[in-house]
């Protein structure tokens, strides 16, 4: 088994230190390294530090207010109180890193099977270079959190990014302030199947 894989945990503390630039580049590189559907690599990755940072955690608190006086995602409502969470996790973090699909049809627009597919792939494409970035994080000594509660914001932030694509995830990235244990998982006996 590969040490990262079970040292990883998801970081809901962390210091203030900086993380070096250096650092983050080699986080950035393990997701380029990814496998994709097609090589197609549908991913951008938008690093914010400092006052972009800033000005993206506005973007999101801004969604989550809107959030509950105008859904956009009404059948969550009961997670949006992790999502204000989520927020004061993101806050912490040195280094937030934004993961776009470029190749994503915006929200709502309907799809035929065609375009279905080629969504679950470079969906799967882009959870590939996610995780090979959370691992690569541990490796170097960091913690991570991998974020989908951004799209409780997703309006508020796309419009930050402003650019082409679909925001799909976030990571937040530093040097971990907790040592969580690790969370349950399902056993083998009830998620393998072995034929022949
Ligand atoms: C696609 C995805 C989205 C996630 N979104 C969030 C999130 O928005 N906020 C959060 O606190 N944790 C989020 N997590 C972390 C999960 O809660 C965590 O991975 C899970 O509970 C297992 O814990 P572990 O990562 O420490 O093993 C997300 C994880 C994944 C893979």
């Amino acid at each position: 088994m590969i040490q990262a894989i079970t040292d990883r945990r998801s970081i809901r503390r962390y210091k203030s230190a900086e993380v070096p630039s250096e650092v983050i580049e080699e986080i950035l590189k393990a997701g380029i390294l990814a496998p994709s559907a097609k090589n197609r690599q549908p991913w951008k990755f938008v690093v914010a530090r400092g006052g972009a940072k800033k000005e993206a955690l506005a973007a999101m608190e801004k969604g989550l207010e809107r959030e509950s006086a105008c859904p956009f995602l009404p059948e969550s409502a009961i997670h949006l109180n992790d999502a204000w969470y989520t927020l004061g996790v993101m806050k912490q973090a040195p280094v937030l890193i934004f993961i776009v699909n470029t190749l994503g049809e915006k929200m709502g627009k309907p799809l035929t099977i065609e375009d279905r597919v080629s969504e679950i792939c470079n969906t799967q494409s882009i959870g590939a270079a996610a995780e090979n970035m959370v691992l690569t994080a541990t490796e170097l000594g960091l913690g991570s959190l991998w974020i989908c509660n951004t799209f409780f914001a997703y309006r508020e932030l796309c419009d930050w990014l402003d650019t082409e694509g679909e925001l799909y995830a976030a990571l937040a990235i530093g040097y971990a302030d907790e040592m969580p244990s690790a969370r349950p998982r399902r056993s083998m006996k009830d998620t393998v199947e072995w034929r022949g």
